[in-house]
């Protein structure tokens, strides 16, 4: 456990310097996918969707790391981005195969968890990260995760 919360923090720093760095919005974001796809073991697909400032109820694909998908605006409502976004809380999905309302990507996706960014109190968009294996994401990477979603704020 001890190794896990060190590694929290430590990526955390690491996202701190990303969001005050040089790089541009995207670049940024990108390099927090990457950072937290080849840190972390079972993160498999790690990606940012912004809420569209056209189409208010819909998400689209901004930065992410992994095969790329299908699914790259999303409505309000629809999937477990959608459903996080609605709700406006972090969706855990433990196994995908019992969740009815779910957007597949790819057949070796087990766990999923989407986690929403806020600011001034409305959502502005979501980190979505989906492992190849089944109960991935404890709570400790839910608090790990919202964290960074608070910091990321900051770019959106
Ligand atoms: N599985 C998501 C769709 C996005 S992909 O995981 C990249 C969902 O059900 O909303």
């Amino acid at each position: 456990m001890k190794e896990k919360r060190e590694l929290s923090n430590f990526l955390t720093e690491k996202i701190r310097g990303i969001v005050n760095g040089k790089l541009d919005r995207d670049g940024k974001l990108k390099a927090i996918c990457r950072l937290l796809r080849d840190n972390v073991s079972d993160y498999d697909w790690v990606g940012f969707y912004l809420v569209d400032r056209k189409r208010e109820n819909e998400l689209l694909l901004c930065s992410f790391e992994g095969e790329p998908t299908e699914h790259v605006r999303i409505p309000f409502g629809r999937g477990i981005c959608g459903q996080a976004a609605k709700l406006r809380e972090t969706f855990v999905v433990q196994d995908v195969s019992k969740q009815m309302n779910y957007l597949s990507c790819s057949p070796k996706v087990k766990s999923e968890i989407v986690v929403p960014i806020f600011k001034n109190g409305e959502i502005v968009g979501e980190l979505d990260i989906d492992s190849h294996t089944l109960s991935s994401f404890t709570n400790e990477d839910k608090a790990f995760l919202e964290k960074i979603c608070g910091i990321v704020s900051k770019l959106l």
